[in-house]
């Protein structure tokens, strides 16, 4: 049998418990305001590095988090989550990993990456994570905006109309630049790219220029900057440099925050020229992420995700709505001259156009060194008048008619008269060649660079006999063997 209980005395024993959860819910209360050392925080730890991949397990963090290791002296080793298996997460460190120990503390610090940008940046020189190379003192910005930029909605995107003057003869004339487009330059190594970038770096009129310099030569950085840039050319300009040893997410990172200083300048109503030095080694640091991670490669080693990550890098230069655009140019190194190059194929069909060096020109010294053939600016009809246009399009086809004919020309095989078209190519080739060329310190304006591609087409050509004493030079191809 059960014993009757007593109403009064249960009652008086719930006051009392809820009296004693008064008491300590205040206490705990005391000790959160008092005691920050005791502040809960989320953490996991450290349980595996596999080359530059690091494996944590403990906590959940999203994909593009920061997280904070703690390496054996007490440093902190930032790294940023990259992907996830089951419970494991994938970080790939920004910095220096030196010190890492197994079963460190891994600490979530931010989930999303944000940089900071504003006027200060002109003429500094910073890293992938926007940190300053020049020893100019702190950056004093304070707007942060994200570094993988906000979509744009491609209907108020202004489209590309009117021309941009790069300073660059052969470019104004025959393969013209708009305002808001995206050129790739296209060559093998040493073959003048980082010349011509700089070339245009310093005669584009623009009011901002952003120069990423991703993965290329650390030794170039500095002669980028002094030799190239100068103090006059810096004080426009905001320097990305992330070289070859530095990760391969920082690289990742310099051609993302390069791009998003240059939408900042943009969204401010402001004409940037965004010059990317190069698009191939942005590729190769994802190609490097993704397979630590795992993924398949696909083409000649590259994973699928690479060629996904171009476009959305790509897709953020081009004209804003207010009157702002990122006209870029980003270099694109085609490995022994391969055209066919798997990052080279992907750049050509998401970029609005493409200037191909060439080695054979270079190699004869004659600079730049752009294959006329090969190259094409998708946005021309659109940005020139039609007189401008035939007159280019003239030109290339007497060009290629030339080279076509090279090398029966070279060996004494043409006779003159055969063919008309191939006796005008003969006859116009040289002044054709030296229309292109030009000095690295030479400027030549939109104007006179249209007016030179006037005068050169409308030359009658020269008397026959004088055209067949054409200089050696003209004859790149000639004495290799
Ligand atoms: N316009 C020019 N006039 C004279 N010389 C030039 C010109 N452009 C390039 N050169 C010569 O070619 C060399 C290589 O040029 P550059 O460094 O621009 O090549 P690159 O394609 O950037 O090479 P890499 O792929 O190794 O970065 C220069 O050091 C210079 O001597
Ligand atoms: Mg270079």
């Amino acid at each position: 049998m059960i014993a009757p209980t007593d109403p009064d005395l249960d009652l008086a024993r719930l006051a009392d418990r809820t009296d004693n959860w008064h008491e300590r819910l205040k206490d705990c209360q005391h000790r959160l305001d008092t005691d920050t050392s005791e502040v809960l925080s989320i953490e996991g730890r450290l349980t595996r590095m596999v080359g530059l991949t690091l494996e944590a397990i403990g906590f959940q963090a999203p994909i593009g988090s920061r997280c904070e290791i703690q390496g054996a002296s007490g440093n902190l080793i930032e790294a940023e989550v990259v992907g996830f298996a089951g419970e494991t997460l994938y970080l790939m460190p920004i910095g220096d990993i030196r010190g890492l120990v197994p079963n460190a503390r891994v600490r979530p610090i931010r989930s999303d990456s944000q940089v900071p940008v504003g006027e200060a940046l002109l003429g500094r020189v910073v890293d992938g994570a926007c940190k300053p190379l020049d020893g100019k003192g702190p950056l004093r910005v304070k707007e942060r905006i994200p570094l993988h930029g906000k979509p744009v909605n491609p209907l108020q995107r202004a489209p590309v109309r009117q021309h941009l003057d790069v300073g660059v003869q052969a470019i104004n004339a025959l393969f013209s630049i708009g305002r808001g487009q995206r050129m790739g330059l296209f060559a093998g190594s040493g073959v003048g790219k980082s010349v011509l970038l700089g070339m245009m770096t310093r005669f584009t009129e623009a009011d901002v220029i952003v120069v990423g310099l991703i993965g290329e030569r650390g030794r170039e950085v500095k002669e980028f900057i002094e030799d190239i840039l100068g103090e006059e050319g810096l004080s426009r300009a905001v320097v990305v440099a992330s070289p070859a040893d530095h990760s391969p997410l920082m690289r990742l990172h310099g051609a993302m925050l390069a791009t998003s200083i240059a939408e900042y300048f943009r969204d401010q109503g402001k004409q940037v020229l965004l010059l990317m030095d190069s698009l191939t080694r942005y590729a190769q640091a994802q190609r490097e992420i993704a397979l630590a991670i795992g993924e398949p490669p696909a083409t000649k080693g590259y994973p699928p995700s690479v060629f996904s990550l171009l476009p959305q890098l790509v897709e953020r230069a081009g004209n804003g709505a207010n009157g702002g655009a990122i006209t870029a140019i980003y270099t694109v190194l085609t490995e022994g001259d391969d055209q066919q190059d798997p990052v080279a194929d992907a750049a050509r069909a998401i970029l609005d156009g493409h200037i191909v060096l060439s080695r054979q020109l270079s190699e004869a010294g004659l600079y730049p060194a752009v294959d006329v053939e090969a190259s094409i600016s998708r946005v021309m009809p659109q940005i020139i008048n039609e007189e401008h246009f035939e007159q280019a399009q003239y030109f290339k086809q007497i060009y290629s008619t030339y080279r076509q004919n090279q090398d029966l020309i070279n060996v004494g095989a043409y006779a003159m008269g055969s063919d008309p078209k191939i006796d005008e190519a003969i006859a116009m080739f040289p002044k054709l060649q030296s229309l292109i060329q030009q000095g690295m310190n030479q400027s030549i304006d939109w104007q006179q660079s249209v007016d030179n591609l006037t005068t050169t087409m409308q030359l009658s050509p020269p008397a026959a006999d004088e055209t067949m004493k054409m200089p050696e030079i003209f004859n790149p191809g000639q004495n290799r063997n």
